[in-house]
């Protein structure tokens, strides 16, 4: 009894706002954010061994070795909470984690359905960095000027200390992550866009409409079908209802396609952030 599952990766360098959309998206698509940054955060709040490992890479804001991550977001992705699949954030980050994604997920007759990438520009990237604040229990996101908690160091949605992480509150350790991540993740993106699954989306806009243009760019679009319809039935009586019916609906349609068009980023924009990166 194969089901049909949702595996959705979320890309972005540090501070393009995986976190916050991921949170967002799990609601709307029924299905949880598995974030290999919160579990290492996690394992780290509970003394484990991996955690105590992940936190020495971390900390120097590089990337946790690929044995120890592809094994944990595999024993996250077994648990029954994520039986219809989950949303990605943070992973995969290089190519030989997409290639253990695929092979794992393959095993289980599934694969991804979309990669979602948010684009921001690296000086924006730094002020979101520098203003992000994270409760200590449940790992909310917020941000002291763009989205702060309604009592300031409180949770607004447990009650949690709301504290600034780690490795956010190290100049030098961030402007690092951010520069393996040019490195390393940008022959990702071209993988992912190579299998026509990549999605860009404008990171730049706020919280709700980075996440309406994400639904928008995620969504199958059945819209084929339906423009052939008019076309086969001749019926004058039915062909003046029919263009009622489109003519009241075309406004949201356009509205929508316009924000779409405007915050999905066209590919030759995408195209020039990706050759920034260096070569090995
Ligand atoms: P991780 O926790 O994944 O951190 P990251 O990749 O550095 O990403 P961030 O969490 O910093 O950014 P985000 O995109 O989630 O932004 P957020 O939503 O918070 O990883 C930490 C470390 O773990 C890594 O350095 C590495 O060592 C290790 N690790 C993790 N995954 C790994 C892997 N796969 N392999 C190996 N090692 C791994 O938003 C940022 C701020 O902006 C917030 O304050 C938010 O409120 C605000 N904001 C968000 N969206 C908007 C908006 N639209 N407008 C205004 N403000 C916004
Ligand atoms: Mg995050
Ligand atoms: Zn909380």
């Amino acid at each position: 009894m194969a089901k049909k599952r949702t595996y959705l990766i979320l890309f972005g360098a540090q501070g393009s706002g995986k976190g916050t959309q991921a949170r967002l998206l799990q609601e709307k698509l029924s299905v949880p954010q598995v974030a290999t940054g919160d579990l290492f955060r996690m394992h780290l709040s509970q003394g484990t061994e991996l955690g105590k490992l992940a936190k020495s890479y971390m900390d120097r804001g590089e990337l946790v070795p690929d044995s120890v991550t592809v094994a944990m977001v595999q024993d996250r992705l077994l648990q029954p909470d994520a039986a219809k699949g989950v949303i990605l954030d943070g992973f995969p980050r290089n190519l030989a984690q997409a290639e253990a994604l695929d092979q794992m997920l393959a095993k289980w007759g599934a694969g991804v359905a979309a990669a979602v990438y948010l684009l921001l520009a690296r000086d924006e990237l730094m002020k979101r960095i520098t203003g992000r604040r994270t409760c200590k229990q449940c790992q909310a996101v917020y941000h002291v000027m763009f989205n702060p908690p309604q009592v300031e160091g409180v949770c607004d949605r447990c009650g949690g200390e709301v504290i600034q992480r780690a490795d956010d509150a190290d100049e030098a350790a961030v402007a690092r992550r951010l520069d393996i991540y040019f490195e390393q993740t940008t022959p990702v993106i071209e993988y992912y866009r190579g299998k026509r699954l990549l999605k860009e989306i404008d990171g730049s806009l706020g919280i709700e409409q980075v996440q309406a243009v994400t639904l928008v760019a995620i969504r199958p679009k059945p819209a084929r079908k339906a423009a052939r319809k008019p076309r086969v039935a001749k019926k004058p009586a039915k062909k003046s209802s029919a263009k009622r019916v489109s003519a009241k609906k075309a406004p949201a349609r356009k509205a929508v396609k316009k924000t779409v068009k405007k915050a999905v980023v066209k590919k030759s924009t995408a195209k020039r952030t990706t050759k920034k990166s260096p070569r090995k």
